[in-house]
């Protein structure tokens, strides 16, 4: 899809669908009521008829006949005055949704009203979400037909800014609308690995797109440990549970290095089980069902890396993410194991279904040691205590460190992804209490969400560090707004943000 941003007053365009969000009552909206008056009355007597009120996710299509250039006309709900991000992005999606409902080969959205001052972000959003409501999985669909992209160009039409008397320039504008299509296209990528069956999207996959990735940009570089490699550096934990998986474990490192010397350097590390059975802690098949969406951090970190690419970065930029498969076998790990993790922790497994932690218990020791990051990050669809805590649309923050912490928060308002903190409670600590080992893998059933966050904490060394655990928001079982169903990309949209500030 091509989206571009146009300065052209919106009522000339000749496209096929004009599109226009509507924050409230239409007839309040100066835009609206000057159409209402050149089609004598129709628009505000239709949006009577059909109670359209500016509610978000509301639509109503008109046709303005020889009025205007344009095919049809779409009132498109944004609700509050103020939108948030979120919502702004949401904008977007609804009315790509109405564009292709009406086959209209191209779409001119109209920015929504909002301040001078916040131009540039909200159609930034308007235009990830017009790409983010396009998004299908369509691979495995065998009428190609169906699945076939109508809507080819989307141009985004300015201004309807009130107050304030900065406005933003058009190559500004510009910028904003190439950087939404850069994110949601990095986040479609996310959505698109995490939808992939695990047969597809094992630990070697994971591997050859990242070296694709890597292919794409002069700065970055990418490396990938095998299981020997690994066994060499004593990443015992993270071997362990891809034991009882024909497939081989992979180690993957992608490296982004700034054109100046870097201004700091940053590691964000994925959750990479690319299929979690639970191992002889074995999942009901109903909890297992999903389980395929347990790389959905890996599918973050990794698919964030080709945005930071694109869009620069001041910093330097480390990926890591450690491949396995739970599963059961002859040679799966067992109950009461006790392995020796890279920082030479002894860890008493008591529950193989806790497997996240292994895996990046080392993971965060390796990129502690080889990549000596300032701000340290982990993605990780970690436990459904953390869904049972925030519910299904928010991620759960824990952190070592009050001022990362923040900033991170702030950094997910801005890109609008729900997120919020928990504590790293040190009492819950004496849960993962081990007769016969330093730690043992798994605790008590309340604050499973924090024990699992105490665990990790254990292997980090004096580096500022946020954990978000995202196994509610990584994957959705309906369509709403610019999320669809299945893998959602949630936490690129941030790690963009936080890593690519100008
Ligand atoms: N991958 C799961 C967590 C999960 C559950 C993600 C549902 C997405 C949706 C994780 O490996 C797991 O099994 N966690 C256990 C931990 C427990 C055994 C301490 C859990 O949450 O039950
Ligand atoms: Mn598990
Ligand atoms: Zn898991």
């Amino acid at each position: 899809m091509n989206i571009k941003y146009l300065s052209t007053a919106p009522l000339a365009s000749k496209a096929h669908l004009l599109a226009i969000p509507v924050a409230g009552d239409p007839a309040k909206d100066a835009l609206i009521k000057s159409i209402d008056k050149a089609l004598g009355g129709a628009l505000l007597k239709q949006a009577k008829t059909e109670g359209f009120v500016g509610k978000l996710a509301q639509n109503m299509v008109l046709y303005p006949g020889k009025a205007y250039a344009c095919g049809a006309i779409a009132l498109i709900g944004a609700g509050k005055k103020e939108l948030t991000a979120a919502n702004a992005r949401n904008v977007g999606a609804y009315a790509y949704k109405v564009a292709r409902k009406l086959s209209a080969a191209n779409l001119a959205l109209v920015l929504p009203t909002c301040t001078a001052k916040h131009e540039d972000s909200i159609a930034q959003m308007v235009a990830e979400g017009a790409v983010l409501g396009s998004y299908k999985f369509s691979k495995y669909l065998t009428d190609k037909e169906a699945s076939k992209q109508l809507v080819r160009t989307v141009s985004i039409h300015g201004d309807r800014s009130t107050g304030g008397k900065k406005k933003k320039t058009s190559s500004t504008m510009k910028a904003a609308i190439a950087r939404g299509a850069v994110i949601a296209d990095a986040t479609c990528h996310a959505r698109d690995m995490v939808n992939e069956p695990a047969e597809f999207l094992n630990p070697a996959r994971v591997a050859t797109i990242a070296r694709k990735i890597a292919r794409k940009h002069a700065r970055v570089s990418v490396k990938v440990l095998d299981e020997k490699a690994c066994e060499k550096l004593g990443m015992n934990m993270f071997l362990a549970v891809g034991r009882g998986s024909a497939r081989p474990s992979k180690l993957i490192h992608m490296t982004y290095k700034p054109v100046r010397k870097a201004t700091k350097v940053l590691t964000f590390v994925g959750k990479g089980v690319t299929f979690d059975s639970g191992g002889y802690s074995l999942k009901p098949s109903s909890a297992m069902v999903d389980m395929k969406i347990d790389m959905s951090g890996c599918a973050a970190v990794v698919s964030s890396m080709d945005a930071i690419a694109t869009l620069g970065s001041t910093c330097e930029v480390h990926i890591i993410t450690a491949c396995c498969e739970n599963l059961v076998s002859g040679d799966a790990y067992l109950l009461g194991d006790v392995l020796k993790a890279m920082d030479g922790t002894t860890v008493e497994i008591t529950n193989t279904d806790a497997e996240g932690r292994l895996t990046l218990g080392d993971a965060l020791t390796y990129a502690q040691r080889n990549t000596k990051p300032d701000e340290l990050f982990d993605f990780a669809t970690l436990t459904g205590a953390c869904m049972v805590a925030l519910g299904g649309y928010t991620a759960g923050v824990f952190s070592n460190n009050e001022a990362l912490a923040k900033t991170w928060l702030k950094n997910a308002s801005t890109a609008g992804e729900d997120m919020w903190r928990m504590p790293l409670r040190k009492k819950l600590k004496s849960q993962l209490k081990s007769p016969i080992a330093d730690l043992r893998n798994s605790g008590e059933r309340w604050g499973g969400a924090i024990t699992a966050g105490l665990f990790l904490e254990h292997f980090i060394k004096d580096t500022p560090w946020v954990h978000v655990d995202l196994a509610g928001p990584a994957y959705v079982n309906r369509e709403q707004g610019s999320t669809m169903r299945g893998g959602t990309g949630f936490a690129v949209a941030t790690i963009v943000e936080h890593a690519c500030q100008d």
